[in-house]
């Protein structure tokens, strides 16, 4: 079996976005694990309209669109990102996410949320699981909450708090878990 495939989601779009510290965090976590290949899906980047109809009813998809349905059927696992707006996820989040469909599912996913405050983000993270289930994928029961991400990550995604760095051993072992194991449950599917 090749090196499993998880890409980060960096669900945050505002003009002096903190949630690109944390996701940069995670993705050099990630991706320094052998076994693990892993690279940002930033919606910043992406820049997709308000959702008029899923991808797959679509003949005109709007630009990017295709290649993210790509990265994301071909994900084994998903990291996701979110900041807390007013006690949820963001709507760009949300947005993107519902332009696709089939591409999620029975994939495990990991969500990490990030404040500015200190409760961590975790109501954004309590309803995110929710729209995940919708979507065919399952949440893990690993939580990652970020609190105070203005001053517990600098730019580069590094963190001094040795508390951080257990979450994400302690994340990114769960997620590994689930994913290798639902990887094993595919591999017998196709024979
Ligand atoms: C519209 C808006 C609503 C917010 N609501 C909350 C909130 O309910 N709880 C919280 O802890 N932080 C809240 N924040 C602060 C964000 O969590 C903070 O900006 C953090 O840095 C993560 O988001 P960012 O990637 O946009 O920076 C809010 C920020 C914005 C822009």
């Amino acid at each position: 079996m090749g090196a499993f495939n998880i890409p980060v989601i960096v669900g945050s779009t505002r003009r002096g976005r903190q949630t690109p510290k944390v996701a940069r965090f995670i993705q050099r976590r990630l991706a320094e694990r052998d076994g693990i290949e892993s690279d940002l899906l930033d919606l910043a980047q992406y820049d997709f309209p308000i959702m008029e109809e899923r991808l797959r009813q679509r003949d005109d998809p709007p630009p990017g669109l295709t290649e993210f349905s790509e990265r994301i059927a071909g994900a084994d696992a998903l990291v996701i990102v979110t900041p807390e707006y007013n006690s949820g996820y963001p709507g760009v989040l949300k947005n993107a996410l519902d332009h696709l469909l089939p591409e999620y599912r029975r994939k495990p996913v990991g969500i990490i949320s990030v404040s500015a405050g200190p409760w961590g983000g975790l109501s954004a993270l309590t309803q995110l699981r929710q729209v995940v289930l919708s979507l065919g994928a399952l949440p893990i029961p690993a939580k990652f909450p970020v609190r105070q991400v203005q001053s517990s990550f600098d730019e580069e995604g590094e963190t001094e708090d040795p508390a951080y760095e257990k979450s994400a051993e302690r994340f990114i072992d769960e997620l590994l878990w689930y994913t290798e194991a639902l990887a094993a449950r595919r591999a017998l599917d196709s024979g």
